[in-house]
């Protein structure tokens, strides 16, 4: 989609849908709103009076001008209530403005900016959050389904942000900029987990992140076997075993400075598809485990916003890919793997097979002599009783990494929480053949998982982010529809650009 900010006046827009807002409890609207008000002869004055709309947050309704103004439709979008207005509202009104455009048919819609104006957000913000709630919220996938692919479904072509006062128009053009890169870095992240494990293998998914570096300037080194073994990867190669599909591991880096900027490495788990291995799952729900990759795509989402906005740090991506699968030549539960930092893993159960795979990831990314390292994994059914679809659970053993993730969390609306790394969760670990084993029981099956991996993390600022309830959504909600969320990528993007300034 084209993104565009024009200098204007709403009255004189021409486009399919014109979008305006209206915060709860205003019975008088002002500004652009209220300017167009007027234009329609107090309609939108009307409808509050009337009852029929109540400005609560993601409400729509639409007007029919006829001709008053050069705007074929208009779309009042409610903002919620004023004290609790923020960005996330932001993206989540236009997202809802979005949506009722494209069901009404609308290909080409100028919207002003939520919040830019009495809301008191700064302009920039606010544009990027226009663009992302609205880019998000239209995602699709219909490269399986071309009959469903219809004209009025493909949608809108054109969004235009309308601002009235001229100074603030280089401010959301560069607003309106990042938004539309993080978006598209979220939806390529998206595409990545929709697309099936058959044919995102571990060699696929290695091209898709090859080409997308070409194509935005990006390093990208591709590991297999060979290289595997010759680093002594033998805790990832475990895993692997068990599949024809053989493990790539990839390394992309961004390099937006001198040489003295600090590296972030960002590592994500890359399971293609979790079987569970020997220790088999059930059948219900296995078909969702494509997603157990989506740690790795926020990852390459998150480095090809990186590379795009030119953040001026190293940062350096992780993202082996693996699958995870049942045979005979797969690993079982009591083998013991030795991997790239020579800690002995036993293993207890086949299907704990992120933390695995992340201990290796872990033990490469000391290498870059990072001044952080986060990871982020689907890694845990503990992580989704604990905190349900509203937070990732965010650990780290430094309160300084740890603040700055839940400020990005805060401001992206990709929330975290942090939970304790406490040594007493080490004994469950403890093994009686190697020096650790790869699950601790029934009990705090969440903050040992974190314990196991701290293992593998010598010598840096680390956090451990495990999103396994938030990449995936059942049903639509706010700017997500159905599907993957693409979680991660907006919030690494958010820490990167405040580390640099
Ligand atoms: N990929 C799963 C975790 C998961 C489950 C993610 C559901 C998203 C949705 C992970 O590899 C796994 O199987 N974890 C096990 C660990 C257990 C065997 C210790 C779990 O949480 O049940
Ligand atoms: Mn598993
Ligand atoms: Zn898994």
């Amino acid at each position: 989609m084209e993104v565009v900010v024009q200098q204007g006046n709403v009255v004189d827009i021409t486009a399919d849908a014109l979008v305006v807002n209206l915060f709860s409890g205003v019975t008088r609207p002002g500004g652009a709103t209220g300017a167009l008000d007027k234009a329609l002869g107090g309609a939108i004055q009307e409808l509050v009076q009337q009852g029929d709309f109540d400005g609560k947050l993601g409400k729509t309704v639409v007007l029919y001008p006829r001709g008053a103004i050069p705007a074929r439709r208009v779309i009042v979008v409610g903002l919620g209530e004023q004290d609790k207005f923020d960005l996330e509202a932001v993206r989540k009104a236009a997202a809802a403005a979005a949506k009722r455009a494209r069901e009404v048919g609308a290909k080409d819609i100028a919207t002003i900016v939520h919040g830019a104006g009495v809301g008191g957000l700064r302009p920039a913000e606010a544009a990027q959050a226009v663009v992302e709630g609205t880019l998000l919220a239209l995602y699709r996938f219909p490269k399986y389904q071309p009959a469903q692919d219809t004209a009025q479904e493909a949608g809108l072509r054109r969004l235009t942000l309308v601002e009235f006062s001229e100074e603030k128009v280089p401010l959301l053009q560069e607003g309106a900029r990042a938004g539309q890169l993080i978006a598209e870095s979220v939806n390529f992240a998206r595409n990545l987990v929709m697309e099936p494990p058959n044919i995102a293998t571990p060699a696929e998914l290695a091209r898709r992140a090859q080409a997308m570096a070409e194509e935005v300037g990006l390093r990208c080194e591709v590991l297999t076997d060979p290289e595997l073994e010759s680093l002594g990867m033998g805790i990832l190669l475990g895993v692997a075993q068990g599949s024809v599909h053989r493990p790539h591991f990839v390394v992309l880096e961004h390099n937006g400075g001198g040489d003295d900027v600090p590296t972030v490495v960002l590592v994500g788990k890359g399971i293609t598809f979790d079987t569970g291995g020997i220790n088999l799952k059930r059948g219900e729900d296995m078909w969702k485990m494509k997603h157990d990759m989506a740690g790795a795509a926020a990852v390459l989402g998150a480095l090809r916003a990186a590379a795009l906005l030119n953040v001026p740090l190293r940062v350096v991506g992780l993202a082996p890919f693996v699958e995870n699968m049942p045979g005979g030549k797969a690993y079982r539960p009591s083998d013991v793997l030795r991997g790239l930092t020579g800690k002995t893993v036993e293993i207890i159960n086949t299907d704990a097979e992120g933390r695995l795979i992340l201990a290796d990831a872990l033990g490469y990314a000391a290498r870059f002599r990072p001044d952080a390292v986060v990871d982020i994994a689907t890694l845990t059914g503990a992580q989704m009783i604990a905190l349900g679809p509203h937070a990732a659970a965010l650990f780290s053993n430094d309160d300084g990494l740890a603040a700055r993730l839940e400020e990005a969390g805060r401001r992206t609306g990709e929330r975290v929480w942090r939970l304790p790394l406490w040594d007493e969760y080490k004994e469950a670990l403890k093994s009686d053949v190697a020096e650790v084993k790869n699950t601790g029981g029934r009990y705090s099956g969440l903050p040992t998982t974190a314990k196991f991996l701290e293992h593998f993390t010598e010598g840096y600022a680390w956090a451990h982010l495990d999103v396994a309830s938030m990449v995936w959504t059942d049903s639509p909600r706010d700017y997500h529809p159905k599907g993957p969320t693409g979680y991660g990528v907006r919030l690494f993007v958010e820490l990167l650009r405040q580390w640099a300034e």
